[in-house]
Protein backbone atom coordinates (compact mmCIF):
# COMPACT_ATOMS: atom_id res chain seq x y z
CA UNK A 1 0.00 0.00 0.00
CA UNK A 2 1.42 3.55 -0.85
CA UNK A 3 1.01 6.94 1.27
CA UNK A 4 -0.79 9.28 -0.51
CA UNK A 5 1.22 12.59 -1.39
CA UNK A 6 -0.02 15.54 0.51
CA UNK A 7 -1.58 17.88 -1.74
CA UNK A 8 0.25 21.06 -2.55
CA UNK A 9 -1.51 23.52 0.05
CA UNK A 10 -0.95 21.40 2.79
CA UNK A 11 3.03 20.39 2.27
CA UNK A 12 3.21 24.32 1.59
CA UNK A 13 1.73 25.07 4.98
CA UNK A 14 3.33 21.91 6.90
CA UNK A 15 6.71 22.94 5.68
CA UNK A 16 6.63 27.07 6.02
CA UNK A 17 5.08 26.87 9.80
CA UNK A 18 7.82 26.19 12.33
CA UNK A 19 7.44 23.14 14.43
CA UNK A 20 5.06 23.95 17.62
CA UNK A 21 3.25 26.79 15.98
CA UNK A 22 -0.19 26.67 15.13
CA UNK A 23 -0.93 28.26 11.91
CA UNK A 24 -2.46 31.68 12.91
CA UNK A 25 -6.18 31.26 12.96
CA UNK A 26 -7.37 34.44 15.21
CA UNK A 27 -8.11 37.70 13.94
CA UNK A 28 -6.10 39.70 16.49
CA UNK A 29 -2.89 36.85 16.29
CA UNK A 30 -2.74 38.73 12.75
CA UNK A 31 -3.08 42.03 13.51
CA UNK A 32 -0.60 41.78 16.28
CA UNK A 33 1.95 40.25 14.11
CA UNK A 34 1.25 43.24 11.57
CA UNK A 35 2.36 45.06 14.85
CA UNK A 36 5.00 42.93 15.61
CA UNK A 37 7.43 45.55 13.47
CA UNK A 38 7.15 48.31 16.37
CA UNK A 39 9.02 46.26 18.98
CA UNK A 40 11.98 46.11 16.56
CA UNK A 41 11.77 50.04 15.76
CA UNK A 42 11.58 50.50 19.75
CA UNK A 43 14.92 48.71 20.03
CA UNK A 44 16.28 50.65 17.04
CA UNK A 45 15.29 54.06 17.71
CA UNK A 46 16.56 53.32 21.23
CA UNK A 47 20.24 52.40 19.82
CA UNK A 48 19.75 55.60 17.22
CA UNK A 49 18.77 58.02 19.85
CA UNK A 50 21.60 56.81 22.41
CA UNK A 51 19.35 56.24 25.07
CA UNK A 52 20.89 52.69 26.07
CA UNK A 53 24.48 54.37 26.42
CA UNK A 54 23.10 57.99 27.85
CA UNK A 55 22.16 55.32 31.06
CA UNK A 56 24.89 53.36 30.73
CA UNK A 57 25.16 51.79 34.07
CA UNK A 58 23.68 54.21 35.87
CA UNK A 59 19.64 54.69 37.15
CA UNK A 60 18.01 58.03 36.03
CA UNK A 61 14.60 59.74 35.73
CA UNK A 62 13.02 60.14 32.40
CA UNK A 63 13.85 63.40 32.65
CA UNK A 64 17.59 63.06 32.79
CA UNK A 65 17.21 60.29 30.33
CA UNK A 66 15.56 62.80 28.00
CA UNK A 67 18.80 65.44 28.66
CA UNK A 68 21.40 63.02 27.82
CA UNK A 69 19.56 61.52 24.81
CA UNK A 70 18.19 65.06 23.80
CA UNK A 71 14.61 63.30 23.50
CA UNK A 72 11.77 65.52 23.24
CA UNK A 73 9.71 64.89 26.13
CA UNK A 74 6.32 64.28 24.15
CA UNK A 75 6.63 61.19 23.22
CA UNK A 76 9.33 60.43 25.65
CA UNK A 77 7.58 58.70 28.75
CA UNK A 78 5.18 56.62 26.58
CA UNK A 79 8.68 55.46 24.68
CA UNK A 80 10.56 54.67 28.24
CA UNK A 81 7.84 52.85 29.45
CA UNK A 82 7.34 50.78 26.30
CA UNK A 83 11.28 50.19 26.54
CA UNK A 84 10.75 48.64 30.15
CA UNK A 85 7.83 46.95 29.28
CA UNK A 86 9.32 44.91 26.33
CA UNK A 87 12.22 44.44 28.98
CA UNK A 88 15.45 46.49 27.26
CA UNK A 89 14.83 48.75 30.50
CA UNK A 90 14.07 48.05 34.01
CA UNK A 91 11.56 51.04 35.70
CA UNK A 92 11.74 51.02 39.31
CA UNK A 93 10.40 53.54 41.62
CA UNK A 94 9.81 55.75 38.36
CA UNK A 95 13.52 55.36 37.43
CA UNK A 96 15.04 53.61 34.64
CA UNK A 97 18.30 51.32 33.83
CA UNK A 98 19.42 48.95 31.34
CA UNK A 99 18.31 45.45 32.01
CA UNK A 100 21.63 42.75 31.54
CA UNK A 101 20.63 41.79 27.61
CA UNK A 102 20.76 45.23 27.18
CA UNK A 103 23.86 46.39 29.11
CA UNK A 104 25.55 42.90 27.93
CA UNK A 105 24.42 43.21 23.88
CA UNK A 106 23.43 46.63 23.09
CA UNK A 107 25.92 48.76 24.53
CA UNK A 108 28.67 49.60 21.77
CA UNK A 109 31.59 49.31 23.83
CA UNK A 110 30.54 45.66 25.43
CA UNK A 111 32.43 42.49 23.61
CA UNK A 112 28.79 41.30 23.50
CA UNK A 113 27.36 44.30 21.40
CA UNK A 114 25.24 42.90 18.95
CA UNK A 115 23.96 46.18 17.49
CA UNK A 116 26.03 46.81 14.85
CA UNK A 117 24.37 43.96 12.85
CA UNK A 118 20.76 44.82 13.56
CA UNK A 119 21.44 48.34 12.79
CA UNK A 120 21.98 46.86 9.32
CA UNK A 121 19.51 44.96 8.74
CA UNK A 122 17.16 47.04 9.70
CA UNK A 123 18.80 49.76 7.56
CA UNK A 124 18.54 47.08 4.41
CA UNK A 125 14.91 47.16 5.18
CA UNK A 126 14.45 50.61 4.86
CA UNK A 127 14.65 51.47 8.44
CA UNK A 128 17.41 54.50 8.26
CA UNK A 129 15.09 57.16 8.78
CA UNK A 130 12.60 56.19 10.61
CA UNK A 131 9.46 58.03 11.53
CA UNK A 132 9.28 57.16 15.39
CA UNK A 133 13.03 57.87 16.08
CA UNK A 134 12.15 61.43 13.91
CA UNK A 135 8.83 61.83 16.41
CA UNK A 136 11.26 61.48 19.51
CA UNK A 137 13.46 63.89 18.52
CA UNK A 138 11.62 66.83 17.42
CA UNK A 139 8.01 65.69 18.66
CA UNK A 140 6.24 66.33 15.41
CA UNK A 141 3.30 64.26 14.18
CA UNK A 142 3.58 63.31 10.47
CA UNK A 143 0.07 62.22 9.54
CA UNK A 144 -2.89 64.35 8.88
CA UNK A 145 -3.01 66.59 12.19
CA UNK A 146 0.32 67.82 11.85
CA UNK A 147 1.45 71.26 11.05
CA UNK A 148 -1.03 72.85 13.58
CA UNK A 149 -3.99 71.69 11.31
CA UNK A 150 -7.02 70.48 12.70
CA UNK A 151 -7.14 66.84 12.52
CA UNK A 152 -9.68 64.96 10.35
CA UNK A 153 -9.86 68.06 7.90
CA UNK A 154 -8.06 67.41 5.13
CA UNK A 155 -8.20 63.53 5.30
CA UNK A 156 -12.13 64.36 3.89
CA UNK A 157 -10.26 66.12 1.04
CA UNK A 158 -8.55 62.63 0.03
CA UNK A 159 -10.90 59.63 -1.14
CA UNK A 160 -7.72 57.15 -1.38
CA UNK A 161 -6.65 57.95 2.36
CA UNK A 162 -10.13 58.56 3.72
CA UNK A 163 -11.09 54.93 2.22
CA UNK A 164 -7.72 53.80 3.86
CA UNK A 165 -8.91 55.64 7.29
CA UNK A 166 -12.23 54.08 7.17
CA UNK A 167 -11.19 50.76 6.58
CA UNK A 168 -8.70 51.04 9.71
CA UNK A 169 -11.24 52.51 11.85
CA UNK A 170 -13.84 49.38 10.65
CA UNK A 171 -10.83 47.31 12.13
CA UNK A 172 -11.14 48.44 15.64
CA UNK A 173 -15.14 49.10 15.74
CA UNK A 174 -15.45 45.55 14.56
CA UNK A 175 -13.12 44.08 16.85
CA UNK A 176 -15.01 45.90 19.61
CA UNK A 177 -18.54 45.80 18.70
CA UNK A 178 -19.40 42.08 19.71
CA UNK A 179 -18.39 43.51 23.44
CA UNK A 180 -20.12 46.88 23.01
CA UNK A 181 -23.43 44.46 22.09
CA UNK A 182 -23.39 42.98 25.60
CA UNK A 183 -21.61 45.88 27.41
CA UNK A 184 -24.91 47.14 29.31
CA UNK A 185 -27.81 45.85 29.60
CA UNK A 186 -29.41 47.12 26.29
CA UNK A 187 -33.08 46.35 26.47
CA UNK A 188 -33.31 48.48 29.00
CA UNK A 189 -32.82 51.53 26.35
CA UNK A 190 -34.14 52.47 23.39
CA UNK A 191 -31.93 55.50 21.66
CA UNK A 192 -27.72 56.07 21.23
CA UNK A 193 -25.44 58.46 20.00
CA UNK A 194 -22.16 57.27 18.55
CA UNK A 195 -20.29 60.22 18.63
CA UNK A 196 -17.73 60.83 15.94
CA UNK A 197 -18.76 56.97 14.95
CA UNK A 198 -17.88 57.39 11.29
CA UNK A 199 -19.59 55.55 8.81
CA UNK A 200 -21.62 53.97 11.22
CA UNK A 201 -19.74 50.75 11.44
CA UNK A 202 -20.42 50.22 15.27
CA UNK A 203 -23.81 51.89 15.00
CA UNK A 204 -24.59 49.20 12.44
CA UNK A 205 -23.80 45.89 14.69
CA UNK A 206 -25.58 47.72 18.03
CA UNK A 207 -28.54 48.19 15.71
CA UNK A 208 -28.57 44.59 14.05
CA UNK A 209 -27.99 42.83 17.63
CA UNK A 210 -30.84 44.86 19.20
CA UNK A 211 -33.98 45.57 16.52
CA UNK A 212 -35.45 47.05 19.43
CA UNK A 213 -32.87 50.50 19.41
CA UNK A 214 -32.73 53.37 17.21
CA UNK A 215 -29.40 55.36 16.82
CA UNK A 216 -28.03 58.48 15.08
CA UNK A 217 -23.93 58.78 14.33
CA UNK A 218 -22.63 62.49 15.01
CA UNK A 219 -19.56 62.96 12.75
CA UNK A 220 -18.13 65.38 10.45
CA UNK A 221 -20.71 66.42 7.47
CA UNK A 222 -18.47 65.00 4.56
CA UNK A 223 -18.79 61.27 6.37
CA UNK A 224 -22.93 61.05 5.85
CA UNK A 225 -22.64 59.20 2.11
CA UNK A 226 -20.03 56.67 3.43
CA UNK A 227 -22.31 56.52 6.25
CA UNK A 228 -25.54 55.96 3.97
CA UNK A 229 -23.83 53.50 1.78
CA UNK A 230 -22.79 51.08 4.90
CA UNK A 231 -26.30 51.12 6.38
CA UNK A 232 -27.39 49.91 3.34
CA UNK A 233 -25.56 47.57 2.99
CA UNK A 234 -26.19 46.27 6.43
CA UNK A 235 -30.58 46.76 6.26
CA UNK A 236 -30.35 48.88 9.33
CA UNK A 237 -31.51 52.53 7.35
CA UNK A 238 -34.64 52.38 8.93
CA UNK A 239 -32.42 52.31 12.73
CA UNK A 240 -30.08 54.75 11.60
CA UNK A 241 -29.51 58.63 10.66
CA UNK A 242 -26.50 60.39 10.65
CA UNK A 243 -26.20 64.22 11.80
CA UNK A 244 -23.00 66.55 10.42
CA UNK A 245 -21.43 68.62 12.94
CA UNK A 246 -19.00 69.46 14.75
CA UNK A 247 -18.55 67.83 18.44
CA UNK A 248 -17.10 70.95 20.03
CA UNK A 249 -19.54 73.12 18.14
CA UNK A 250 -22.98 71.19 18.26
CA UNK A 251 -24.81 70.09 20.71
CA UNK A 252 -25.19 66.72 20.97
CA UNK A 253 -27.40 64.74 19.94
CA UNK A 254 -29.64 63.44 22.96
CA UNK A 255 -30.09 59.58 23.77
CA UNK A 256 -30.33 56.91 26.52
CA UNK A 257 -26.74 56.11 25.76
CA UNK A 258 -23.63 58.04 24.60
CA UNK A 259 -21.09 56.60 22.53
CA UNK A 260 -17.42 57.87 22.79
CA UNK A 261 -15.40 55.67 20.81
CA UNK A 262 -12.05 56.26 19.87
CA UNK A 263 -11.84 59.37 19.63
CA UNK A 264 -10.69 61.29 23.38
CA UNK A 265 -7.61 59.88 22.23
CA UNK A 266 -7.58 62.43 19.20
CA UNK A 267 -7.89 65.23 21.75
CA UNK A 268 -5.73 67.48 24.50
CA UNK A 269 -7.23 66.78 28.44
CA UNK A 270 -9.75 69.63 28.34
CA UNK A 271 -11.22 68.65 25.27
CA UNK A 272 -11.86 65.15 26.14
CA UNK A 273 -13.31 66.39 29.80
CA UNK A 274 -15.62 69.16 27.21
CA UNK A 275 -16.59 66.15 25.11
CA UNK A 276 -17.73 64.19 28.69
CA UNK A 277 -19.35 67.08 30.08
CA UNK A 278 -21.74 67.44 26.76
CA UNK A 279 -22.25 63.62 26.85
CA UNK A 280 -23.43 64.33 30.39
CA UNK A 281 -25.69 66.75 29.41
CA UNK A 282 -27.42 64.97 26.11
CA UNK A 283 -27.66 61.68 27.95
CA UNK A 284 -30.93 61.03 29.89
CA UNK A 285 -31.32 60.28 33.35
CA UNK A 286 -30.70 56.86 34.18
CA UNK A 287 -28.85 56.49 30.97
CA UNK A 288 -25.30 55.83 30.35
CA UNK A 289 -22.36 57.12 28.72
CA UNK A 290 -19.80 54.32 26.82
CA UNK A 291 -16.28 55.17 26.24
CA UNK A 292 -13.89 52.84 24.52
CA UNK A 293 -10.45 53.46 23.28
CA UNK A 294 -7.08 51.76 23.44
CA UNK A 295 -6.38 52.77 26.55
CA UNK A 296 -2.76 52.95 28.49
CA UNK A 297 -2.80 49.88 31.52
CA UNK A 298 -3.07 51.84 34.39
CA UNK A 299 0.38 50.75 35.73
CA UNK A 300 1.99 51.28 32.07
CA UNK A 301 3.23 47.62 31.96
CA UNK A 302 1.94 46.63 28.62
CA UNK A 303 4.15 47.21 25.72
CA UNK A 304 1.40 47.44 23.04
CA UNK A 305 -1.04 50.19 24.34
CA UNK A 306 2.29 52.42 24.83
CA UNK A 307 3.08 51.98 21.51
CA UNK A 308 0.11 52.73 19.64
CA UNK A 309 0.31 55.41 22.10
CA UNK A 310 3.39 56.76 20.22
CA UNK A 311 1.45 56.02 17.10
CA UNK A 312 -1.70 58.45 17.57
CA UNK A 313 1.14 61.05 18.41
CA UNK A 314 2.65 60.42 14.94
CA UNK A 315 -1.16 60.39 13.19
CA UNK A 316 -1.87 63.64 14.80
CA UNK A 317 -0.10 66.81 16.78
CA UNK A 318 -2.84 66.45 19.99
CA UNK A 319 -2.93 62.47 19.76
CA UNK A 320 -1.76 60.36 22.56
CA UNK A 321 -3.42 57.49 24.34
CA UNK A 322 -4.63 57.64 27.89
CA UNK A 323 -5.60 55.42 31.06
CA UNK A 324 -9.02 53.80 32.79
CA UNK A 325 -7.82 56.60 35.30
CA UNK A 326 -7.77 59.32 33.65
CA UNK A 327 -10.93 58.30 31.92
CA UNK A 328 -12.88 57.93 35.20
CA UNK A 329 -11.56 60.87 36.49
CA UNK A 330 -13.20 63.28 33.14
CA UNK A 331 -16.38 60.90 33.71
CA UNK A 332 -16.94 61.94 37.14
CA UNK A 333 -16.09 65.25 37.04
CA UNK A 334 -18.92 65.82 34.45
CA UNK A 335 -21.11 63.94 36.60
CA UNK A 336 -21.41 60.49 35.89
CA UNK A 337 -20.89 57.37 38.07
CA UNK A 338 -17.89 55.36 36.28
CA UNK A 339 -19.79 51.61 37.37
CA UNK A 340 -17.49 49.40 35.06
CA UNK A 341 -14.43 48.83 33.29
CA UNK A 342 -13.99 46.14 30.77
CA UNK A 343 -11.32 44.97 28.18
CA UNK A 344 -12.42 44.30 25.26
CA UNK A 345 -10.25 42.78 22.23
CA UNK A 346 -7.90 44.75 20.27
CA UNK A 347 -6.06 46.85 22.98
CA UNK A 348 -9.18 48.32 23.98
CA UNK A 349 -10.87 48.71 27.44
CA UNK A 350 -14.55 50.04 27.55
CA UNK A 351 -15.99 51.56 30.56
CA UNK A 352 -19.37 52.51 31.31
CA UNK A 353 -20.46 55.41 33.45
CA UNK A 354 -24.04 56.30 34.44
CA UNK A 355 -25.85 59.42 34.96
CA UNK A 356 -28.14 59.48 38.09
C1 LIG B 1 -10.55 57.91 15.40
S1 LIG B 1 -12.09 58.04 14.61
C2 LIG B 1 -13.11 56.93 15.54
C3 LIG B 1 -14.23 56.38 14.73
C4 LIG B 1 -15.18 55.42 15.40
N1 LIG B 1 -15.81 55.95 16.59
C5 LIG B 1 -14.53 54.09 15.69
O1 LIG B 1 -14.49 53.67 16.83
O2 LIG B 1 -14.04 53.47 14.75
C6 LIG B 1 -12.65 59.63 15.09
C7 LIG B 1 -13.88 60.10 14.35
O3 LIG B 1 -14.24 61.39 14.86
C8 LIG B 1 -14.64 62.20 13.76
N2 LIG B 1 -14.41 63.61 14.14
C9 LIG B 1 -13.23 64.21 14.35
N3 LIG B 1 -13.41 65.50 14.72
C10 LIG B 1 -14.74 65.69 14.74
C11 LIG B 1 -15.56 66.81 15.07
N4 LIG B 1 -15.01 67.97 15.48
N5 LIG B 1 -16.89 66.67 15.00
C12 LIG B 1 -17.46 65.49 14.61
N6 LIG B 1 -16.73 64.39 14.29
C13 LIG B 1 -15.40 64.49 14.35
C14 LIG B 1 -13.75 61.76 12.62
O4 LIG B 1 -14.30 62.11 11.37
C15 LIG B 1 -13.68 60.25 12.86
O5 LIG B 1 -14.68 59.57 12.18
Amino acid sequence: MTTPEPDADEALSASSVPPGRPPLHDPFDVMFLGWSFFRSKLLTSAMDLGVFTSLGDNRLSAEEIVDRAGLHPRGAQDFLDALAAVGLLLREDGRYRNSSGTALYLLPDRPGFVGGFLRMTSELMGGEHDALTSLLRDGNARGQGSGGEVPFTRIFHDPDRLRKFLSAMDSFSSAVAPGVTEIIDWSAYSSFTDVGGARGNLAAALAAAHPGLTGTVLDRPSMEQHFDELVAERGVSEQLRFTGGDFFEDELPRADVLILGGVLHDWPDDRRALLLRKAHDAVREGGAVIVYDTMIDDHRERADPLMLSLIMMLQSAQARGFSPAQCISWMTDAGFTAEQTVLLPALTTAIVGRKN
